[in-house]
C-alpha cells in the first residue's frame, strides 16, 4: 500500500472528521487543548502535504513559506481572515473553508445574543441568582421590545440571509447594507430594503453584522457610525471582532450614543476590553456562533471531505476559496 499522504491537525476536531481523516491520512495531531504554539506550527508544517487549521492560527506568509510540500490548506471555520490568500494562491495551494454548514446555527445564536440584549436575560439571570428576587414587579428588568423594530443587517451573505429568515418571523422591518445590492424581486422575496450604510446606522434599532473581515471592512463601526445610530440601538457582532473598533464601542457605550451590545466576536480575542466586561448593557459570549454539536460534527466532516479531495482524489476541493488557481 502507498504511503499515507501527511497532515497536520492543529487542534483535535469533532470525532467524525477525526475519524475520517485517520482513515486516509498519516495524522500529526496538536492533542493539546490550546492553540498549536507558532514555532511549532513552523517547525511540524514542513514535511506535510495537507493542513487542517483553526481560525485562531495566522497562516502567514512565513508559515506558508516553510510548507514546502504543502497541498491543501483546510480551515475550520467559514471565515479565512487568518490566511494569506495571495501567498497560499501563488504557491497555488487551495485553501478551504466550512460555509452552509455553519449558516443556520451562526443565525440561531445572532438571534440568541439580539434578544438577550433587549430583554436582559443575561443581566436578569444574574439578578435572581444574586438573591434579589423579591417578586413580580411593575418595573423590574424592563427591555426593549424586539417585534416590529428595524434590523439593520450588515452583509446579506449566507448568515445575513438567516438572520433575515428569524426576523421576519419576529414582525420586524429589515433593512441592509452590502457592497453588492440583490436584484429588486429577490429583496422582495426576502422582504429587505437596501439603504446606504449611514441610513441603516440612523434608522435601526439594531445593526447586526454578518460580513467578512477584510481592508474594506475593518473597523466598518467606529466614532463617526456610533454617532449616527439612535441612543436606544444595539450593536450585534457574531461575525468578526476588528470589523468593529472595540475602543469606539466602549466610548459610544459609556457616552450613551447607543444602548449597548452582544458580541460573540472581539477585537483581539481572546482578550476582550475590561469596561465591557464591568458593564450591564452588553452580553458577551466567547466566539461560539457555529458551536452546537451537530453543526461543529458537520464543519469537521467538510473540513476532512476537502482535504481527502485534493489528497486521496487529486481533485478540486469543493470549498475552495481560491479558486482561481484552478485557472477560472
Ligand atoms: C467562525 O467564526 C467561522 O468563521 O467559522
Ligand atoms: C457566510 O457564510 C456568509 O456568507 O454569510
Amino acid at each position: 500500500m502507498a504511503k499515507k499522504p501527511k497532515v497536520l491537525v492543529t487542534r483535535v476536531l469533532p470525532r467524525p472528521g477525526m475519524d475520517l481523516l485517520k482513515l486516509h491520512f498519516d495524522l500529526d495531531v496538536n492533542y493539546e487543548d490550546q492553540v498549536i504554539p507558532r514555532e511549532v506550527l513552523k517547525e511540524k508544517i514542513g514535511n506535510k502535504e495537507g493542513l487542517v487549521c483553526l481560525l485562531t492560527d495566522n497562516i502567514d506568509a512565513a508559515i506558508i513559506a516553510r510548507a514546502l510540500r504543502l497541498k491543501i490548506i483546510a480551515n475550520y471555520a467559514v471565515g479565512f481572515n487568518n490566511i494569506d490568500l495571495v501567498e497560499a494562491s501563488k504557491r497555488k495551494i487551495p485553501v478551504t473553508n466550512t460555509p452552509d454548514v455553519l449558516t443556520e446555527a451562526t443565525a440561531d445564536l445572532t438571534f440568541g445574543l439580539l434578544i438577550s440584549i433587549s430583554r436582559r436575560i443575561v443581566e436578569a439571570d444574574h439578578f435572581l441568582r444574586a438573591g434579589t428576587f423579591k417578586g413580580w414587579a411593575p418595573e423590574l428588568l424592563l427591555g426593549a421590545d424586539v417585534h416590529e423594530k428595524t434590523l439593520g443587517i450588515i452583509g446579506l451573505g449566507r448568515i445575513g440571509r438567516a438572520v433575515v429568515r428569524r426576523a421576519r418571523g419576529f414582525d420586524m422591518r429589515i433593512i441592509y447594507y452590502d457592497n453588492e445590492r440583490l436584484p429588486v424581486d429577490a429583496e422582495k422575496e426576502l422582504g429587505v430594503q437596501y439603504c446606504a450604510l449611514t441610513d441603516l446606522l440612523r434608522e435601526a434599532d439594531y445593526v447586526s453584522i454578518h460580513a467578512p473581515l477584510s481592508e474594506r471592512t475593518h473597523h466598518l463601526l467606529s466614532t463617526s457610525e456610533f454617532e449616527l445610530m439612535k441612543e436606544t440601538a444595539y450593536v450585534i457582532n457574531a461575525a468578526r471582532g476588528p470589523i468593529v473598533d472595540e475602543k469606539a464601542l466602549v466610548r459610544a457605550i459609556k457616552d450613551k450614543k447607543i444602548a449597548g451590545c452582544a458580541l460573540d466576536v472581539y477585537e483581539n480575542e481572546p482578550r476582550v476590553e475590561s469596561e465591557l466586561i464591568r458593564m450591564n448593557n452588553v452580553v458577551l459570549v466567547p466566539h461560539i456562533g457555529s458551536a452546537s454539536v451537530e453543526t461543529r460534527t458537520k464543519m469537521a466532516l467538510m473540513v476532512a471531505e476537502n482535504v481527502i479531495a485534493v489528497l486521496v482524489r487529486k481533485e478540486r476541493p469543493p470549498n475552495v476559496v481560491n479558486g482561481q488557481i484552478y485557472g477560472q
